[in-house]
């Protein structure tokens, strides 16, 4: 399947207004069928009531848990709306019945919201965390953690692809360990779901997070979880409801058998449709495709950005996503973040080295500027942040390949050239 980029970018209200988005990792910019289905539930609740709205929308509901998980190889009934990955990810963390002693594994480039409930889980139900040492290339190094599961590891937790590095985990081969010693694996795939195809059976993991408005492209304030059926049985959600569970009798309760333990009766029903409806977009549009093309533009900023005096490139791994890190000698990345936006109208954020990475950055740099590329940027937005970067930090014609390099201290319309 060839992607049709010209479609794609009309596809995309953000692509027509000014900004080039290279932070597709902190929010991408929503396709119009994802506004429209946002823009329409919310315009149906105005105009007949909420309730009255959520009736009427029942089977685009229900169609979410199918899109979402088609998107990931997984059945509808292990599917659960969230409101954040995080929220995803607490849901099932909180919901294993934790002794003293208990032991979880994880990498070092674990996302900080987890490594925190980590150290929270320590404290109050003395559960025992232990990093696993990076391979030579920063991923998790498979071999030590298989050495380091004991009788007492109980849960294997793994980022995909942590959000401050361009690394990409081997999700499979950690799947394969935990499976054959049947300790459960929960992935977050906070930035690959959207990204690259994703296939839970494959992964082999036993639970799943994810986002709904990083490379999804859905709405913030959504995400999801998966549950493998064989584990909704086991894990007992921390808190439950009217929608987690029935009133059955007096005195009695039943806890929902599907996904469904995991969320509660209020939610945000039009980011919920919306979400369904990026799983269903990206399909459309093809997975494989897109994920080739981030491939490709990330490996082409990477190669770009080397070329600028002063810069460093920091991504590890052999396989790259498509966050793309790097600081610069001089100029530190909250000022490079904030100029490229005020003066050159690019989006991009400010990732602060985790303590785990912190002894790699030299000169004691703490934080590095993450330029994020989706299938809808082109190699003409590369190019415009390639030359804000050489403008703003003095090292013009540095090595660069593109062409065309205009002086921009005043706000600088941005390209918006489309390749095929
Ligand atoms: C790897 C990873 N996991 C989890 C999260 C948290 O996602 P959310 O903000 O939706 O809870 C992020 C957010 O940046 C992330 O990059």
């Amino acid at each position: 399947m060839d992607l049709d980029i010209r479609a794609l970018r009309a596809n995309t209200p953000g692509c027509a207004g000014g900004v080039i988005h290279l932070n597709n990792a902190g929010a991408s910019l929503m396709p119009s069928p994802v506004l429209d289905a946002l823009k329409g539930h919310i315009d149906l609740e105005s105009r007949i009531g909420g309730y009255e709205a959520a009736v009427e929308a029942a089977d685009a509901i229900e169609r979410f848990y199918v899109d979402v998980a088609a998107l990931i190889g997984g059945h509808p009934d292990e599917i659960a709306f969230l409101d954040s990955a995080t929220r995803a990810w607490l849901a099932v963390f909180h919901a294993m019945d934790w002794r003293p002693g208990d032991e979880v594994l994880t990498a070092r480039s674990e996302y900080n919201a987890n490594m925190v409930s980590f150290l929270h889980a320590r404290e109050r139900q003395g559960i025992v965390h232990r990093l696993v040492p990076d391979a030579e290339d920063g991923t998790i190094d498979t071999d030590a953690l298989e050495a380091m599961i004991g009788p007492r590891t109980r849960l294997i937790c793994l980022s995909h692809m942590p959000t401050n590095d361009g690394l990409i985990n081997p999700a499979q081969k950690v799947g394969q360990i935990a499976a054959a010693r049947t300790i459960p694996f929960l992935l977050d795939a906070c930035q690959s779901a959207g990204q690259m195809p994703l296939d839970v059976a494959e992964l082999g993991c036993t639970m799943l997070s994810a986002t709904g408005r990083k490379y999804m492209r859905g709405p913030r304030g959504t995400g999801f979880l998966w549950v493998r059926r064989d584990w909704l049985d086991r894990l007992m959600p921390h808190a439950l409801d009217i929608r987690s569970a029935s009133w059955t009798g007096v005195d009695a309760y039943e806890i929902a058998s599907d996904a469904r333990r995991f969320e509660l009766w209020e939610a945000g029903i039009a980011g919920q449709i919306a979400l369904g409806s990026a799983a269903r977009y990206a399909r459309e549009v093809g997975i494989a495709p897109m994920w080739d093309r981030i491939q490709t533009l990330a490996g082409d900023l990477r190669g770009m950005l080397s070329g600028i005096g002063g810069v460093t490139v920091h991504d590890q791994g052999s396989d790259k996503s498509g966050i793309v890190t790097f600081s610069h000698a001089r100029l530190n990345a909250p000022e490079i973040v904030a100029r490229l936006r005020s003066v050159h109208s690019i989006n991009t954020s400010v990732s602060a080295c985790q303590l785990t990475r912190s002894s790699l950055i030299a000169g004691g740099t703490t934080h590095m500027v993450r330029a994020s590329v989706h299938a809808y940027n082109t190699t003409q937005e590369l190019d415009a942040l390639a030359e804000a970067l050489d403008a703003m930090t003095g090292t013009r014609g540095a090595g660069l390949s593109h062409a065309n390099k205009n002086d921009n201290s005043s706000p600088r319309q941005p390209s918006l050239g489309v390749e095929q």
